[in-house]
């Protein structure tokens, strides 16, 4: 068993083979030194902490030996020999797999004006956290280009460090994408709260270092000096390997239902892979989440080692910013209307029906973990199709395990 990418994904199929009883050989192959760890904390914690932050790990080194995971870092597979079932490595090595995991995972997706420029930075990596942190400085002009979760975070956490902020973002507002209007205005008030200038609406003419700096020209003739800008206008899926092997991909690695490609030995799971999303009638998807990286290695493991067990987990992200928690459950573009409970504390919940009443999504926020819970029960409120009653959704003394229990 041979899985490509050691991330999140990657690193949950490795330790699930074993989970599952697999006894030969498991190989997971990485293009980071480090041994794979959590990303979540990069924007976060990792930016904010007093302590120089150590990369948190999946697993130890230990852990690995223990259960006889070979894996091996810094090193890049170059291609996919499908007929000989084998991966040649970047120093021309060659490593066969009876079945292969592609856990490829996503890349900043680049801005292309941004390209020269030696102050324009983005963020995937810890060595990436690691020089923005470094950066992220007492009175530093910092600019974070695209108002999405890598940017709003960078946002608060270089707030917290003492710098100036300003978010430039393309559309008419932040969080466009997955994330109701209602909730980003809460968020966006946040950081104004915080002194973070927020710019919507807005595209970029130039980027051009000077002297020390870099000077960022809007569409609107405005012009903004910084000492560093991060670019964080989306991901896109690492899919060149399986392209150039001859899989199906559109939008991400397309796979069936239990994670697998066009190539019956070889999966693909996480944020490079489109796969149907049974609870909404398979309608084919990529999720960018980590719960979902999780999820997916773990299954892609099982169905590896023959389980044909299908993906029917509920999309879940969250994100936290300052003192506030964010989290969604399911996908909320199918929905015609929107009902609004409050949880008291500013916390409050929206519930997104689609046109037959069917529960699609719920979206939360509000201080620290004050969503959680009720986001937990609305995810398997979804997971089951239900046609919750309207008005017992935005009752808030109805509690929503009794709306579980009908
Ligand atoms: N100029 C300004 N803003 C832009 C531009 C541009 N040229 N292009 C895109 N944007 C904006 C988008 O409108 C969007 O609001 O950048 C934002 C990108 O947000 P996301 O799609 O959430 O992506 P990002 O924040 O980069 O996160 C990338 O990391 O943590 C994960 O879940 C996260 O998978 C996501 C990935």
């Amino acid at each position: 068993m041979v899985i490509i990418g050691a991330g999140e994904c990657g690193a949950r199929a490795a330790l699930a083979l074993r989970e599952n009883g697999y006894q030969g050989t498991v190989t997971l192959i990485g293009t980071e030194q480090h041994l794979p760890y959590e990303r979540p904390p990069l924007s976060k914690e990792a930016m904010v902490s007093d302590e120089h932050p150590l990369p948190r790990t999946i697993a130890g080194s230990e852990q690995f030996t223990e259960k006889q995971i070979d894996f091996i870092g810094s090193s890049t597979v170059v291609a996919i020999d499908r007929p000989a079932k084998g991966l040649i490595l970047e120093d021309s090595s060659r490593v066969s797999y009876d079945r292969l995991l592609i856990a490829t995972g996503a890349l900043p997706r680049a801005l292309p004006l941004a390209s020269g420029s030696r102050h324009c930075v983005t963020l995937r990596s810890y060595d990436d956290a690691l020089a923005i942190r470094a950066r992220f400085r007492p009175g530093a002009r910092v600019v974070i280009v695209g108002g999405g979760f890598i940017g709003l975070e960078l946002a608060a956490s270089a707030r917290k460090r003492g710098a100036s902020v300003t978010v430039i973002e393309a559309q008419p507002r932040i969080m466009m994408r997955g994330v109701p209007e209602e909730i980003a205005e809460v968020i966006a008030e946040r950081h104004r709260q915080e002194g973070v200038v927020l710019q919507c609406g807005t595209g970029i003419s130039s980027i051009e270092d000077t002297s020390g700096h870099v000077t960022i020209a809007l569409a609107n003739g405005e012009a903004i000096e910084a000492d560093l800008a991060v670019i964080g206008i989306g991901a896109v899926p690492v899919t060149a390997l399986a392209e150039a092997a001859g899989l199906d991909t559109a939008n991400g690695i397309v796979v069936n239902a239990w994670l697998q490609t066009s190539d019956p030995d070889i999966f693909a799971a996480g944020d490079c892979c489109a796969f149907p999303l049974a609870i909404y009638g398979g309608r084919r998807v990529r999720l960018e989440a980590w719960r979902n990286a999780q999820e997916q290695g773990a299954l892609a493991a099982r169905n590896m080692l023959g389980a044909q067990e299908p993906h029917e987990a509920v999309p879940w992200f969250w994100s936290d910013q300052y003192e506030l928690g964010l989290q969604v459950a399911g996908l909320a573009d199918e929905a015609a209307h929107t009902i609004r409970r409050d949880l008291g504390n500013r916390a409050f919940i929206l519930f997104h029906l689609a046109a037959d009443g069917r529960l699609v999504a719920a979206s939360g926020i509000g201080p620290g973990n004050a969503v959680a819970k009720d986001i937990r029960l609305a995810e398997m409120l979804i997971a089951r199709s239900a046609r919750p009653d309207p008005i017992q959704l935005a009752a808030s003394d109805v509690k929503l395990k009794s709306l579980l229990a009908a």
